[in-house]
This record gives structure tokens, C-alpha cells and sequence, in this order.
């Protein structure tokens, strides 16, 4: 069953000289098994949106929806944890316990399963998440950043949700890290969880995602696929978005005489039609 937002409207500090409408009338559905991008500026209500998604804040108005179910009146958190897990920015922040596997294990602690339930779900989840069997009894701190965030990563994994929400979880990485990151949210997207990533990176959810939402100031100013999104470039620079690097090639090539379609993306797609191109003269 997907994820269902209805008209939702999220006001901060209503009444005071603070009130900001973070988000106006939001309509969305996420399927089951939908790799969503999510962009927008910043402050265009991403992380707001995100938190309803798993109860964390509260609609100021309107109701949101998982598997059938009003997630915006009272439900348990550890229900709904368990089907919509969010990963924080710089969830790294968040570890505590004192070792990486007792931290992964507090959520399906909190969950009442079994020593040996949990004992399997934090061993599957540290893998998934791509740490080595050597750092799983080292304190949280003893591990590298990019190490650090993965364990985090697992504490949300070992909950087994359905759908997997990632705010900018390649954030302060370097190359290498990020890369890493992609392959690892690729494994767990070929697990078959639904995933919705919030990133600033055009590169990544063009490489990614099969779906882009773009918000801007609290409302959705496009959705659609990537090569839908991706041929609207002079409204995502109205919005202070750019586009992924090849499509600012293409934008570059036609200026000077090609004719590359609006839909190309990809360097893949991008190397075939200067290739047709150069053929043709
Ligand atoms: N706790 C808060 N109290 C008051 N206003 C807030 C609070 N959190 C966010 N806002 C405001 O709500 C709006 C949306 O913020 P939000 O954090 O959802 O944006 P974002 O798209 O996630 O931005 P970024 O890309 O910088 O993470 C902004 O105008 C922000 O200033
Ligand atoms: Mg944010």
C-alpha cells in the first residue's frame, strides 16, 4: 500500500511573529517500490514534508496516509517505524549507545522481539549497510564518519521498513564516500524497500531515482520523471535548482549548433547523440 498526503499544510510557531507556512496544500502518492527523488532550495519544506511521513510532526492541516491508516492522529510510534524508517541529516549525530551493534539494536529492542529476532535483524542490517564484522563491537565514535553514518543507516534498516526515507544521506561526504553511498542505498532499493531521498545533488537523483519531486516555498512545483524533470531547466533555475551536469552540456551543445533533445540526461545518452550527431555532418 503506498504513501498518501493530502492536502497538507504545516504552519511553524502559528500565531507569532515566527509563523511560517513550511508547507501549503501538499497532494502526493508514493507507491510501493517507487525510488522518489526529492528536491527543492533550501527552506522549500523537504525536511518538513519528510517528518509526517513517519509522525514525527504533526499536520497543521490535512492527514497523511500509510498503508490506509491516518498516521496524523495518534498512532504508535513503533508501528509506524516500522513500516516508514527516516534517516535524519547527518544521522551520525544521533549514535549513543556504546557499541555500534547495541545502537543498532535499540529499535528492535523497543519492538519486544526475541534475543535471536534481534540478534539476526542487527547482523542483516550492519551488512546491508556495508560495515565490516570487525567494527560492529567498536564504539560509535571509534568509527570514520562515512562508517559512522552507515551504522546509523542500519539502526533504521534492523526496523525492516518498507519504505526507507534518506534526508541528503550523502551530505559532507567526500567522492568516494559518496559513491559508496549510492551503491549501498542501491542494494537496499534491490531489497525491494520504497525509497524517497531528499538530495542537493542533481548528479545523484539523475543517476538514481525514477521519480523526481521538486518543492519549492512548501508547495510541489513538478513531479515527474527524470527526463520530464530534467527538460525544464529554465524553471528549475527560476526555483535556484541546476541540472545535472550532462544536461547542462546538452543546454551548452545546442547553443553552439547541436540539436540534442530536452529529455537527455545522462552521460550515457548524452555520449549517443553527439556521436548520431557527429555521424550525420
Ligand atoms: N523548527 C522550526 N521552527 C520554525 N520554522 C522552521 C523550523 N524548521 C524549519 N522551519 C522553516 O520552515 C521552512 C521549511 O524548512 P525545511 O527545513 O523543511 O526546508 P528544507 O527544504 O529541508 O531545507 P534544507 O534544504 O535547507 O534542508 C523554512 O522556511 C524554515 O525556515
Ligand atoms: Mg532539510
Amino acid at each position: 500500500m503506498p504513501i498518501q498526503v493530502e492536502h497538507l499544510t504545516h504552519v511553524y510557531a502559528p500565531g507569532t511573529p515566527f509563523e511560517t507556512k513550511a508547507l501549503d496544500d501538499i497532494n502526493l502518492t508514493i507507491e510501493d517500490g517507487e525510488f522518489v527523488g526529492l528536491i527543492g532550495h533550501t527552506g522549500s519544506g523537504k525536511s518538513t514534508l519528510i517528518q509526517h511521513l513517519n509522525a514525527i510532526m504533526k499536520p497543521t492541516s490535512g492527514r497523511v496516509l500509510v498503508d490506509g491508516e491516518d498516521i496524523s492522529q495518534g498512532v504508535k510510534k513503533s508501528d509506524i517505524r516500522k513500516k516508514v524508517g527516516l534517516v535524519f541529516q547527518y544521522p551520525e549525530y544521533q549514535l549513543f549507545e556504546e557499541t555500534v551493534e547495541k545502537d543498532v539494536a535499540f529499535g528492535p529492542k523497543n519492538l519486544g522481539l526475541s534475543e535471536d529476532e534481534i540478534a539476526v535483524r542487527v547482523k542483516e542490517a550492519l551488512e546491508m549497510a556495508g560495515l565490516e564484522e570487525e567494527q560492529w563491537k567498536k564504539s560509535p565514535f571509534e568509527l570514520s564518519g562515512g562508517q559512522k553514518r552507515r551504522a546509523a543507516i542500519a539502526g533504521v534498516l534492523a526496523m525492516k521498513p518498507k519504505t526507507l526515507i534518506l534526508d541528503e544521506p550523502a551530505a559532507g561526504l567526500d567522492p568516494k564516500g559518496r559513491s559508496e553511498m549510492r551503491r549501498m542505498i542501491r542494494s537496499i532499493r534491490a531489497s525491494g524497500a520504497t525509497i524517497l531521498m531528499v538530495s542537493h545533488s542533481m548528479d545523484d537523483v539523475a543517476r538514481m531515482c525514477e521519480r523526481i519531486i521538486v518543492m519549492n516555498h512548501g508547495k510541489i512545483a513538478l513531479d515527474g520523471r527524470p527526463d520530464e524533470v530534467f527538460s525544464e531547466g529554465e524553471k528549475l533555475h527560476e526555483m535556484h535548482l541546476g541540472l545535472p551536469a550532462a544536461a547542462v552540456l546538452r543546454d551548452r551543445l545546442n547553443t553552439r549548433g547541436f540539436q540534442i533533445p530536452a529529455n537527455v540526461y545522462t552521460i550515457e545518452q548524452l555520449k549517443e547523440e553527439i556521436l548520431k550527431a557527429l555521424k550525420k555532418e
